[in-house]
């Protein structure tokens, strides 16, 4: 939205066609950015405008960016957005590698493949991660990432639909569901939209929501393990929810990129859960389980028994959402994938995943040996860290000016997410150790 009080509006008079004045707008918008150039009559669509702030990560590398004016020489450990920085198995490079090389060759070239995704790849990720629980491969939809299918799914459902969130949860859930029209004004004092539901998911409840206080959603976003808190709902928690739903009639857009990081008895899927299946859809990713954040590759699974209140298949409207608004992941990553999904390649991306869990568990005992309550490191690789009674902002900002650090303040992620701040375990093992020492450093100084 325009704050006009600080707009400024220039006319310039165009000389090839003197009687057309042209608009030239120099306007300082209310979240800071300025807008230069030539005003068209085309409205900004009122959902964009709702939007708070920058997307979260974006901003946060903002701040590394004003950092590094601030201290050009500084050695900054990067611990906030969570991508990954170990390099791909061989054994995945090289199918990607020998599948490139064959796009040169008569017999190898492949041009647009399924928009679900190649067959091999649909069979193998129900072989490998939904075994024995009845998926079909035609109820996957291979994708360019999860990221990308949250939104499809948004744009399958409509803009008419009251949803809920974890709180704290990842924010592509909320600010999509803004974007796609379903968000109420925001409220600044609560940090939260009208018409979306926050369940607060803290330590008091187990990190799971109190579902007897829930209004009833028609769409429920939950993430397990948890970004930002690492939680990975217990089989339990999971039968409540899957009770919740069906008593509803509400669907459950169950995210599981994390799954590969539980290392308990939790369960890696929604479809785990019985009945799951007539009122969950699951998105899930290689990127966290593989390291291809670069590469871009996840899939959706749909099953055939969740209907709509008309009785109508959901799988059948999100195909042609795929096949209108899609057209197929690359079939590089693909290759990539496959490589990822044999048993050679499946242990060698399984041994990214412990690499994490080593940093995370160096973190853990890190910060808890400073007396800091200290949640998640064990099922994923994010460590949430308590602060009581500081703001979050305030805790991310001193740790920067201080240790040169990035971390993701709690509240990014949602009201909920006050007071702490997520540490990503992503990094080389070097930077782990140094990002320790540093933190130790600060925080044993300012005890003291
Ligand atoms: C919970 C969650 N879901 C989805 C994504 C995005 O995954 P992708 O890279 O497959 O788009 C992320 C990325 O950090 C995430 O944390």
């Amino acid at each position: 939205m325009y704050n006009m009080s600080i707009c400024t509006i220039k006319f310039s008079t165009n000389i090839l066609q003197p009687r057309m004045v042209v608009a030239r707008l120099s306007c300082r918008l209310k979240n800071g950015s300025v807008g230069i150039g030539h005003c068209t009559k085309v409205p900004r669509n009122a959902n964009m405008e709702k939007l708070q702030h920058g997307y979260l990560f974006p901003e946060i590398e903002r701040h590394e960016v004003m950092h590094l004016e601030k201290y050009p020489h500084a050695n900054i450990i990067d611990l906030g957005i969570g991508d990954t920085t170990e390099p791909l198995p061989t054994i995945v490079t090289t199918s990607m590698v020998d599948f490139v090389h064959g796009l040169s060759t008569r017999k190898g070239y492949k041009g647009y493949g399924p928009e679900q995704g190649e067959k091999a790849l649909r069979k193998e990720i129900t072989d490998v991660f939904y075994k024995d629980l009845g998926i079909k491969p035609t109820e996957v939809f291979v994708s360019d990432g999860a990221q990308c299918d949250i939104t499809r799914l948004q744009l399958l459902m409509g803009p008419n639909l009251k949803i809920a969130v974890q709180d704290p949860s990842f924010p592509a859930y909320i600010d999509s569901s803004v974007i796609i029209g379903r968000a109420g004004e925001f409220v600044d004092k609560a940090g939260k939209y009208k018409n979306i539901e926050y369940m607060k998911c803290g330590p008091q409840t187990n990190f799971f929501p109190d579902l007897s206080t829930t209004s009833r959603p028609d769409i429920i976003f939950f993430c397990s393990p948890n970004n930002p808190t690492g939680h990975a709902a217990t089989r339990k928690q999971l039968e409540q929810l899957v009770d919740f739903a069906k008593v509803n009639g509400s669907i459950i857009i169950f995210d599981s990129a994390y799954s590969a990081y539980i290392t308990d008895d939790s369960p890696k899927s929604i479809f785990e859960i019985p009945g799951a299946r007539e009122v969950a859809i699951e998105v899930s990713s290689f990127s966290k389980f593989a390291g291809f954040t670069g590469v871009r590759l996840g899939w959706t699974v749909i099953p055939e028994e969740l209907l709509y209140s008309n009785g109508f298949p959901v799988v059948h409207d999100f195909n042609r959402i795929v096949c209108t608004c899609f057209n197929g992941a690359s079939n590089i990553a693909q290759a990539g994938g496959l490589a990822c999904l044999s048993s050679k390649g499946f242990r060698a991306v399984k041994s990214l995943a412990a690499y994490y869990m080593e940093n995370a568990r160096i973190l853990v005992n890190a910060l808890g040996s400073l007396g800091l309550t200290v949640y998640g490191g064990k099922n994923a690789p994010y460590v949430w860290v308590h602060f009581p009674g500081s703001k979050s902002w305030n805790v991310f900002a001193e740790i920067l000016e201080k240790t040169h650090m990035i971390t993701v303040p709690g509240s990014g992620f949602g009201p909920g997410g006050e007071e702490y701040i997520r540490i990503s375990a992503f990094g080389p093992r070097q930077s782990i150790i140094e990002a320790s020492q540093r933190l130790k450093h600060l925080l044993y100084q300012e005890d003291n």
